[in-house]
C-alpha cells in the first residue's frame, strides 16, 4: 500500500492530492493513509500535510528500492525485478541463494549495507549503509561456460558507460576495477553455478564506493581507494546511478547473447583502459612479473609483453595486475 500511494503523489508531484482522492483510488481509509504517510516520512520521503487540502511529495530520498530506480529505467527485463533489503551479508550470496531456487533472469539484489560484502580472491569489500551501490544481477546466458569470463567485461563496460553519462570520467582496470582519479571506485565479482557445457545461472555483483566517506576505508586501503564523493565533494544519486547501470549492462548483455559476442564492450573497455600502454606487475601466488599491457583481444584476455620480449594473452583466473608504481 506505501508503494501505491507514494506512485500516487509521484503521479502529481510538487500538487497536493487529497486524502479523499487517495482513499477511493486505492480504497482505504484516511485514517489508514496517514498512518502510511507518517512511515513514508520516517524513511525520508518529504510530504507536506494540510488540512482540507491533502498531501504533497516535495522530495524522495535517495533509496534503492525499485520505485525509485524505475522512473530512469529504460530496460526491457533487467533490474525489472529489484529485491530491496536494508542490510544483507552479501548481495552475491543471497542473489546465489535466488538463483538456485529458480529466480529469473534479470533480477537484482541490493542491499543498503553489506556485512560480509566479498571481493575478488578472497578479499573482504566495505560496504557502508546507505553510501554506496551493492548490487548483484542475477543471469541465466544459454551459452558455453567458457564465455562467461567476459560477462565481467560487459559490467565493467556498463558501469563506465553509466558514470560518464553522468560526467564522471572513470578509467576501466582489467579485469575487473573501475579507477576514478587513480584509486579504486568499484569492483565487479562474477560467480556462477554450471556444468561442463551450460551454465545453471551466473550472479554478477557490483560493488560502487558512490557516497562513502574516506573514514569508512580502513586505513590500509585509503590510499588505493576512494569514491565518487571523496572526488567530488558532493553526494551523487545513487538511484540514478544504479538505473543507468542497468539499462547500459542489458544493451551490452543481449550482444553476448549473440553466441558470447562482446565486441561492444571491448570496445568500451580499451577507449577506457587504465592499462594499454603502461608498465604493469601480474601478481598470481604471490609472484610478480613485469611486463608492458598491449592490448584487450575480442574475448576480453589482456596482451601483455614480458620483459624478455614475449607476448601473451592472460585470463583474469587468479591474476591481479598492479602499475609499477603503485595501484594504477
Ligand atoms: C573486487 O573488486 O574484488 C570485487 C568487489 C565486488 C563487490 C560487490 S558489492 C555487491 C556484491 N556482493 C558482494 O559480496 N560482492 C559484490
Amino acid at each position: 500500500m506505501k508503494e501505491q500511494i507514494i506512485n500516487l503523489l509521484k503521479e502529481n508531484e510538487n500538487s497536493f492530492v487529497s486524502g479523499e482522492k487517495i482513499s477511493e483510488a486505492l480504497g482505504v481509509t484516511r485514517a489508514a493513509i496517514w498512518k502510511y504517510i507518517k512511515r513514508l516520512k520516517e524513511e525520508g520521503y518529504n510530504i507536506e500535510s494540510v488540512s482540507r487540502k491533502g498531501y504533497k511529495l516535495t522530495n524522495s530520498p535517495d533509496r534503492l528500492t525499485f520505485q525509485e530506480i524505475a522512473p530512469n529505467l529504460k530496460t526491457k527485463f533487467m533490474g525489472r525485478k529489484i529485491i530491496y533489503l536494508e542490510s544483507i551479508d552479501s548481495t552475491n550470496d543471497e542473489a546465489k541463494k535466488l538463483a538456485a531456487k529458480g529466480e529469473k533472469e534479470g533480477t537484482v539484489v541490493i542491499s543498503e549495507e553489506q556485512t560480509m560484502g566479498r571481493g575478488r580472491l578472497g578479499r573482504n569489500w566495505v560496504s557502508p549503509k546507505y553510501k554506496g551501490i551493492w548490487m548483484s544481477i542475477i543471469l541465466r546466458p544459454e551459452v558455453d561456460p567458457i564465455h562467461m569470463a567476459k560477462v565481467t567485461q560487459i559490467g565493467a563496460a556498463a558501469v563506465c558507460r553509466a558514470a560518464l553519462q553522468m560526467g564522471i570520467k572513470t578509467l576501466i582496470k582489467w579485469p575487473n576495477d573501475i579507477v576514478l582519479n587513480g584509486k579504486k571506485l568499484c569492483g565487479i565479482l562474477t560467480e556462477m553455478s554450471a556444468e561442463l557445457n551450460r551454465v545453471n545461472y551466473a550472479v554478477i555483483g557490483i560493488g560502487i564506493n558512490a557516497n562513502t566517506e574516506e573514514e569508512d576505508f580502513q586505513e590500509d586501503i585509503r590510499n588505493v581507494a576512494t569514491s565518487i564523493k571523496i572526488e567530488q565533494g558532493h553526494d551523487i544519486k545513487r538511484k540514478e546511478l544504479v538505473a543507468n547501470i542497468l539499462n547500459n549492462f542489458e544493451e551490452l548483455y543481449e550482444e553476448f547473447l549473440d553466441n558470447g559476442n562482446i565486441e561492444s564492450s571491448i570496445k568500451v573497455c580499451k577507449e577506457n583502459s587504465a592499462l594499454i600502454g603502461n608498465q604493469i606487475k601480474i601478481i598470481e601466488k604471490g609472484s610478480s612479473v613485469k611486463a608492458k599491457a598491449l592490448d584487450l583481444t575480442n574475448e576480453g584476455k589482456l596482451v601483455v609483453q614480458f620483459e624478455n620480449g614475449k607476448v601473451e594473452e592472460i585470463i583474469s583466473g587468479e591474476v591481479s595486475v598492479r602499475g609499477i608504481f603503485g595501484y594504477i
